[in-house]
């Protein structure tokens, strides 16, 4: 590579969140105006790649795209290290092909866990890689938080509130699954701010029985409708249930009390992001392309106590973030009197 770099790549890959085009803007504007780069938009994450499928992302294509939802450039689930059945093509010499064909000098990467993995395996193939970390479950290793999270707390937060008064009305114990993977902090910053009485996450481990008790508890108290947000990825004794059918079932099992469940599936992910997200994915976005430019590759930007810093890419691939179950937080909502299933 000559002293400067001048042409990168971008791609989003994984699911997709609110806060990605803020991203794809963030880099690319900072490239262009900042730096005077040319800079390559892949479609449909590493697909784009592995196919040579791209756009030019001038100025005006990252023209008024911060408040979008979805991403311009599309998104995959595809992973090239993954040989899976049918794979005819070495993907990743396919890749390092048309990166070196293209003339790129960086490639950057947008997205989650998966992703980082990827983008770490292709830094190893000797490419230069920069990732940014995205995703409504907030569970990237190594940085604060993700963009995309403060976007679905809102939502399912509204959701949550919207409950209550039907809970309220028909005196029910009301469920409600959330996304989040593995990680529990959709549901716990949803649960907190919209007044869950029961917050279960995949991190605490939880019993029907005490589950049931808080509920009763409750009706007891003449406290006539329950809350119960419910991680979709807590454990399960059984298959081809999911998390908030599986608890309303037992909630109405074993109490008798009406229950009913809500599932609030993709809406999460969903629509424009949030005031936050767009401003984290901005600071994101412009923060990678300082790294390009100071020519600081293999590494992850992240958010460290309010702060914009970067970690090697060594250090993210393979781990997960997860909510401590001594987490602050959780401890405020037990003091509060919210269960998590486990008392
Ligand atoms: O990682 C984001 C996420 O929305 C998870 O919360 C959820 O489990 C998963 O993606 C759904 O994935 P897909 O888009 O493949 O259905």
């Amino acid at each position: 590579m000559s002293d400067k770099p001048k042409r990168i790549g971008i791609l989003t890959a994984g699911g997709d969140c609110p806060g990605l085009n803020a991203a794809i803007r963030g880099v690319g504007k900072t490239a262009i105006v900042e730096h005077g780069m040319e800079v390559i938009g892949f479609t449909a994450g590493f697909s784009g790649l592995i196919n040579k499928e791209f756009v030019m992302l001038d100025e005006s294509r990252l023209s008024g795209i911060l408040t979008l939802g979805g991403t311009i450039l599309g998104t995959s689930r595809e992973k090239p290290f993954k040989m899976t059945e049918g794979d005819q093509n070495d993907k990743p010499a396919l890749i390092k092909k048309h990166y070196a064909e293209l003339g790129l000098d960086c490639l950057v990467c947008i997205g989650g866990n998966g992703t980082m993995k990827t983008a770490l395996h292709l830094q190893r193939e000797g490419l230069n890689v920069i990732g940014i970390p995205k995703t409504i479950d907030n569970d990237v290793f190594g940085t604060d938080e993700t963009f995309g999270f403060d976007s679905a707390v809102g939502i399912a937060t509204e959701a949550i509130d919207r409950l209550h008064t039907t809970a309220n009305s028909h005196q029910r114990a009301m469920v409600i699954e959330v996304m989040g993977h593995n990680a529990g902090w959709i549901a716990l910053y949803a649960g907190m701010a919209g007044g869950g009485d029961i917050i279960l996450i995949p991190e605490i481990d939880y019993t029907i029985g005490s589950v049931c008790k808080k509920i009763e508890k409750r009706f007891e108290k003449k406290k006539p409708y329950s809350i119960v947000v419910v991680a979709e990825g807590i454990k399960l004794p059984k298959k081809n249930v999911t998390a908030g059918q599986f608890i309303a079932e037992n909630i109405q099992l074993f109490t008798g009390i009406e229950t009913r469940e809500t599932r609030l599936g993709y809406i999460q992910r969903g629509g424009s992001p949030s005031p936050m997200d767009r401003i984290l994915a901005t600071r994101y976005g412009a923060g990678a392309a300082e790294l390009i430019a100071q020519g600081e590759f293999g590494k992850m930007i992240a958010l460290k106590g309010g702060e914009l810093t970067s970690i090697p890419l060594e250090e993210v691939g393979g781990k997960l973030r997860l909510v401590a179950p001594d987490h602050n937080l959780v401890i405020k909502a037990r003091n509060l009197g919210i269960s998590f299933g486990d008392d």
